[in-house]
C-alpha cells in the first residue's frame, strides 16, 4: 500500500529529539527511524530539518455545539485546532442543552462525524441530579466526567455535598473538575459592586475570582478524591498556591503505578498575567482568572518539574460583541486552539521549556491519562496524527483566525514558530497556509 515518507525531520517523541524519517500508510504510522527507504508509489516529503511531532491532544475545549453555535461550532473550531497542530480535542458538556446523559453524548458524536477536522471525544457533565447517568456511563464512550465545582459559563454547578460525594465515589471514568468556590466569588463580587457599582474594572477579575476561591475548591476536590480513591484531574490550575497541593512526578512511575490525581494548566496562564488586562481587557477575562506574574512563572516551572501533568487550552470562544460589554456582563473565556502550540513553543525559544516537554504535556500525557487508544505518540501502528513545525516567525492577524468568533487574544503577537503542516489519520488537512480536503477526524477510542 503506497504511503507517505517524511524525510530529514527532527522527530520529538517520548523524551527524545532525533534526526530521522517517518513513514505512514493507510492512516497509520508504519516506520519511525533513521534513514528509511520509500516503498513503491510513496509520496516523499522533505522536512528539511523541521520538527515532526505527534499531533497535540487538547483535553479541554468548548466548541459550543449544540446551542451556542453563534460563538463556534464543531466544524469551525476543529478547523482552527487542526491549523494549530491540535489533532484531537475533548469537548466540554456546558452546551445548550448540556451533555447530561448518554443520549446527549451520542448525539454529539453523531454531529461531529464527517464535520470534525480533528479527532474527537466528548465529556459527560455532572449535575446536582444526574447521578444515575454518571454511575452508568460506559467508560469506552467518553474521556471522563466533568464536574463544575465552581459556576462558570452554563448553569452546571454541582454544589450539593451529598451528590458531589456520590459522584466521586461512583464515577466509572476519570473525574475532571473546574475548581473555584462559588460562595467565595459571590462574596468578593458583592464587595466590588459596593465599591464600583456596575462599572467594575476588568483588572479586578483576579481579585473577584480569587486565588482563595481556587485553593478552597481544589482542596475539596482533592479530599474527596483521596477519600474515595477517585481518578481526579483538576483542570486549569491558575495559582502558584495550588501547586503545593499536588505531587510531583511522572504520570506513570517506573514501577508502573499511575498517578491517581493529576493537574492541568492552560496556555493562557503561561502567556498572560495581570499586567495584560490593561491592554486586552475582557478579551482575556476567563474562569479561573489569569492572575499574577509570579503565578505565571510558578506554573511554567511546575510544567518542567512534573507537578503539572497536562497542558491544554480551555478554548472558549465568545463573540467580540459579547466581549465588548461591561465587565460584569462580558462572558468569560477566550479562543486559543489555533495558536496554542506555537504559543507554548515560545517557552522553548525563551529557554524555559523544551520541545520534548511540550510534546509530553500536550500529546503524550493526555493520551495516557484518558487511555486514548493509539494516538499521542510517534509509534509504529499508531494513527498518523502529525504536526510539522518550522522555526519561522509570523505575526498573528485577525484575518487568519479560523475560529468562528473571528478574533484572537494573540493578534499582533509575533511567534517564533509556525505550524507548517498537520496530518489527521494520515491525511494532510493543513498545509501551513490553508485547510486541505475534507474533515477527517474520528471518534476517539478509549483503551480501558
Ligand atoms: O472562562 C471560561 N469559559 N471558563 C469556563 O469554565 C467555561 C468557559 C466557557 O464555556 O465559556
Amino acid at each position: 500500500m503506497p504511503g507517505t515518507l517524511i524525510v530529514n525531520a527532527r522527530l520529538v517523541n517520548e523524551g527524545r529529539e532525533f534526526d530521522g524519517d517517518l513513514r505512514f500508510a493507510n492512516g497509520r504510522i508504519t516506520h519511525v527511524g533513521g534513514q528509511l527507504s520509500a516503498q513503491p508509489g510513496d509520496q516523499v516529503i522533505e522536512a528539511g530539518g523541521r520538527l515532526l511531532l505527534p499531533g497535540m491532544i487538547d483535553d479541554q475545549v468548548h466548541f459550543r455545539e449544540p446551542g451556542l453555535t453563534h460563538k463556534g461550532d464543531i466544524a469551525s473550531e476543529s478547523a482552527a485546532a487542526a491549523a494549530g497542530g491540535l489533532t484531537t480535542f475533548m469537548d466540554m458538556p456546558n452546551t445548550t442543552p448540556p451533555t447530561l446523559d448518554a443520549d446527549a453524548l451520542e448525539a454529539k458524536y453523531r454531529s461531529a462525524a464527517g464535520r470534525a477536522w480533528s479527532n474527537f471525544g466528548f465529556y459527560l457533565g455532572a449535575s446536582n441530579d444526574n447521578l444515575e447517568a454518571v454511575r452508568t456511563l460506559d467508560p469506552k464512550t467518553s474521556p471522563g466526567i466533568k464536574v463544575f465545582m465552581g459556576a462558570s459559563t452554563g448553569n452546571m454547578l454541582v454544589d450539593n455535598p451529598d451528590t458531589l460525594d456520590a459522584i466521586f465515589r461512583e464515577a466509572p471514568t476519570p473525574i475532571i473538575t473546574h475548581c473555584e468556590d462559588t460562595p467565595t466569588i459571590d462574596a468578593n463580587l458583592a464587595l466590588f459592586k459596593v465599591k464600583y457599582g456596575e462599572d467594575i474594572p476588568v483588572e479586578c477579575h483576579p481579585d473577584i475570582r480569587s486565588r482563595e476561591a481556587c485553593i478552597k475548591s481544589t482542596r475539596l476536590a482533592l479530599s474527596l478524591a483521596r477519600k474515595h480513591d477517585t481518578r481526579l484531574h483538576v483542570l486549569h490550575i491558575s495559582t502558584a498556591d495550588e501547586l503545593a497541593l499536588f505531587q510531583a512526578g511522572p504520570l506513570v512511575r517506573s514501577d508502573g503505578v499511575r498517578k491517581r490525581i493529576t493537574a492541568e494548566t492552560c496556555v493562557h496562564f503561561l502567556r498572560f498575567d495581570r499586567s495584560d488586562y490593561g491592554r486586552l481587557g475582557n478579551l482575556i477575562k476567563c474562569n479561573p482568572a489569569i492572575k499574577d506574574a509570579s503565578d505565571r512563572e510558578a506554573l511554567i516551572r511546575a510544567l518542567a518539574d512534573n507537578v503539572i501533568d497536562v497542558l491544554a487550552t480551555d478554548h472558549a470562544p465568545h463573540t467580540l460583541e459579547e466581549k465588548s460589554r461591561p465587565y460584569s456582563q462580558a462572558p468569560s473565556g477566550l479562543p486559543l486552539v489555533q495558536y496554542a502550540l506555537v504559543a507554548a513553543l515560545e517557552l522553548v525559544h525563551e529557554k524555559k521549556s523544551t520541545v520534548a516537554q511540550i510534546v509530553n504535556k500536550f500529546a503524550h500525557a493526555p493520551a495516557q491519562l484518558f487511555d486514548v487508544k493509539e494516538r499521542g505518540y510517534l509509534r509504529e501502528g499508531y494513527w498518523a496524527d502529525l504536526v510539522l513545525v518550522e522555526n519561522e516567525p509570523f505575526t498573528v492577524r485577525r484575518e487568519d483566525v479560523l475560529s468562528k468568533c473571528g478574533w484572537s487574544p494573540f493578534e499582533g503577537t509575533t511567534f517564533q514558530s509556525r505550524v507548517g503542516a498537520t496530518w489527521v489519520n494520515g491525511r494532510m488537512v493543513w498545509n501551513g497556509e490553508h485547510l486541505m480536503g475534507t474533515p477527517n477526524g474520528q471518534r476517539l477510542e478509549f483503551d480501558r
